[in-house]
């Protein structure tokens, strides 16, 4: 495990893009898995600017999204889909039928799961995995639990996590609270896994997921036995982390 020490939300958003550049640049039909939330926003920003700029070539790529809330249409401002439309994937050159991310509206959850399963299965492991954290240290929507879910599933969104996601909602209640996210077992089967974080709020997260024990109530903290993770956090994100002296 590597962790890289980002001065701010920036300089982590410019080293990720570097990072993600460089295996586009080597692979050019990498399958890249790929985040959503506020994190890796600046990621996608420095990625299109490299593709604006001539560096990168997305039409060979293709992407597989750890998760989408259940209930919401592809549509919706709010869904995953169209986060990664409009963050990422509208402007660049990449073949958007080689795009994909749950589909929301499968109302079946075992379906739904079955489905999206089968898909990541089909398209082989997935070369560079990039991951944000949650504040209780969620990684795509596997939530503090006991026990760490292998496969794709249907997930009951944690109370912090509908109060941290509210804010890009009207009201809380709006939030979904269901989600489809890709398990544990299909996240750790990527070749590379990338993690960002910034911020006070995702200090603790960082401290126990990368410096405390493997358990599922930090799942996060499975990362430890991936053997090829980068962790790009900033000086907040890795504010506990020193101050308890581990990093
Ligand atoms: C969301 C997503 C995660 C994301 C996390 C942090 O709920 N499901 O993939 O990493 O929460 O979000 P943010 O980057 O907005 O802090």
């Amino acid at each position: 495990m590597r962790i890289i020490e980002a001065k701010n939300y920036e300089d982590m958003s410019k080293k990720a893009a570097e990072i993600i550049a460089a295996k586009v640049v080597l692979h050019p039909n990498c399958l890249l898995g790929l985040a959503t939330g506020s994190t890796p926003v600046g990621t996608y920003q420095n990625l299109v600017k490299k593709y604006n700029d001539g560096e990168l070539d997305f039409s060979k790529v293709r992407s597989v999204n750890l998760d989408e809330y259940k209930g919401l249409s592809g549509e919706h401002e709010q869904s995953y889909r169209y986060f990664m439309n409009t963050n990422f994937f509208d402007h660049i050159n990449i073949d958007k039928s080689n795009t994909f991310v749950p589909n929301g509206l499968t109302e079946d959850s075992l379906e739904g799961c079955k489905q999206y399963n089968e898909l990541l299965h089909s398209m082989g492991a997935v070369d560079l995995q990039l991951l944000g954290i949650g504040g209780n240290g969620h990684i795509g929507f596997n939530e503090p639990s006991h026990e760490f879910k292998k496969e794709v599933h249907c997930v009951q969104l944690a109370e912090s996590t509908v109060e941290a996601n509210a804010r890009f909602f009207a009201s809380k209640e709006d939030v979904p609270k269901y989600a489809y996210t890709m398990g544990i077992g299909n996240i750790m089967s990527a070749k590379t896994i990338l993690l960002l974080a910034s911020g006070k709020e995702k200090a603790n997260a960082i401290y126990e997921s990368f410096f405390g024990p493997i358990t599922p109530k930090v799942q996060g903290s499975i990362l430890q036995l991936h053997t090829n993770v980068i962790v790009i956090a900033d000086e907040d994100a890795l504010s506990i982390a020193k101050e308890k002296g581990v990093f």
